[in-house]
């Protein structure tokens, strides 16, 4: 595995982590993955309140050497709500900190001045040793690193793949001279890279791929990570396809290569960018909702697995 600074601080994470969106309703199947992803080195771990897996993730990771990351929704950004809904995550997770504690999306209708000082406070206290944010662009970023008295943003989590890269394009160079960490998130376009809809995508990458006994997916983060300052993190649920990211890494594309898939151009999908926008006005409103659908769909796998080992039975 290959290592990149987290900020400007000492410590490093693996340039491919593990995202875990959606991950959860097999409980089993999901502490088998991350474990299996951890021993390969993919010891960054990616989670959020909202994804409604905190629980599973935090046994995946017992005793097990991890750098963990976590979300607060943006219907949390009140200070007294940030610091409730860190605890939360604390006790489900079943850490004493988190490494890293993100704002998961902005939220205008809560100034980031009182967001961050509940950010820094737990810093202060020791429940997070470092603050990120999520889906923030420059101005965002700016405001909500001028909103802190004395500690630094470490990361900013955003979308970026060879099929979505407006925004991580647009940002990659701040973020590299202000020694912000990027996390690549959604890698795969949250699964539709592997779409035949992207074809024309595949024919090229294919052709790197082979020249390296690589696979498609292994070009697409590895050009990820040739950018430098990125860690990105995959969800896969898959053993094969956990074991497949974690082989991204130890090899290096040519700069012919690199410069042929920068060539590829924007996203296929403009409407990813529009919904970047509209998600984010409305995140308040959309993360309780997500929250709750999230709860639910994790709660019908429970069932879903009990019934099955009552058949079994
Ligand atoms: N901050 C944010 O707002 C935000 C938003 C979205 C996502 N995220 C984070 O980013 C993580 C990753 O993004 P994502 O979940 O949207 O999706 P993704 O990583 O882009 O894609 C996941 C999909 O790709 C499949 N896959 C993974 N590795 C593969 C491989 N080597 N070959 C073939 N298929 C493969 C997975 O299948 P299997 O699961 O069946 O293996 C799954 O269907 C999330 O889990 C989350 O932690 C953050």
């Amino acid at each position: 595995m290959e290592y990149v600074r987290l900020g400007k601080t000492d410590d490093t994470i693996p340039v491919i982590g593990m995202g875990t969106w959606k991950l959860g309703a097999d409980k089993e199947g999901t502490i088998e993955a991350i474990r299996y992803g951890i021993g390969l080195g993919m010891s960054f771990v990616d989670t959020a309140e909202m994804y409604a897996n905190e629980e599973i993730v935090g046994k995946a990771i017992q005793n097990e050497d991890v750098f963990i990351g976590t979300k607060v929704s943006p219907s949390h950004f009140r200070e007294n709500e940030v610091l409730r809904a860190c605890d939360a995550s604390l006790g489900r997770l079943g850490v004493k900190a988190v490494d890293l504690y993100q704002l998961h999306w902005p939220n205008s209708r809560v100034t980031i001045k009182e967001t961050m000082r509940a950010m820094e406070k737990l810093v202060d206290q020791g429940k997070i040793r470092h603050i990120g944010v999520s889906n923030f662009n420059l101005k965002e970023l700016r405001a909500a690193q001028d909103a802190m008295k004395k500690h630094e943003i470490v990361s900013n989590q955003i979308e970026y793949s060879v099929l979505v890269r407006d925004f991580g394009d647009a940002l990659s160079d701040y973020c590299k001279k202000n020694g912000i960490t990027i996390i690549a998130y959604s890698p795969f376009g949250s699964g539709a890279f592997f779409d035949e809809r992207y074809g024309n995508v595949h024919v090229i990458l294919d052709d790197i791929s082979k020249k390296h006994g690589k696979t498609a997916g292994q070009v697409a983060l590895n050009w990820l990570i040739s950018k430098g300052n990125i860690s990105a993190i995959p969800k896969a649920g898959r053993l094969d396809h956990v074991e497949e990211n974690a082989g991204a890494t130890g090899w290096k594309l040519s700069p012919d290569e690199i410069k042929t898939i920068d060539s590829l151009g924007q996203s296929k999908t403009p409407i990813a960018g529009r919904l970047n926008a509209f998600t984010k006005r409305t995140a308040p409103f959309w993360s309780g909702i997500m929250t709750r659908i999230e709860h639910k769909r994790i709660k019908s796998g429970e069932e879903e697995k009990d019934e099955n080992i009552m058949k079994r039975q």
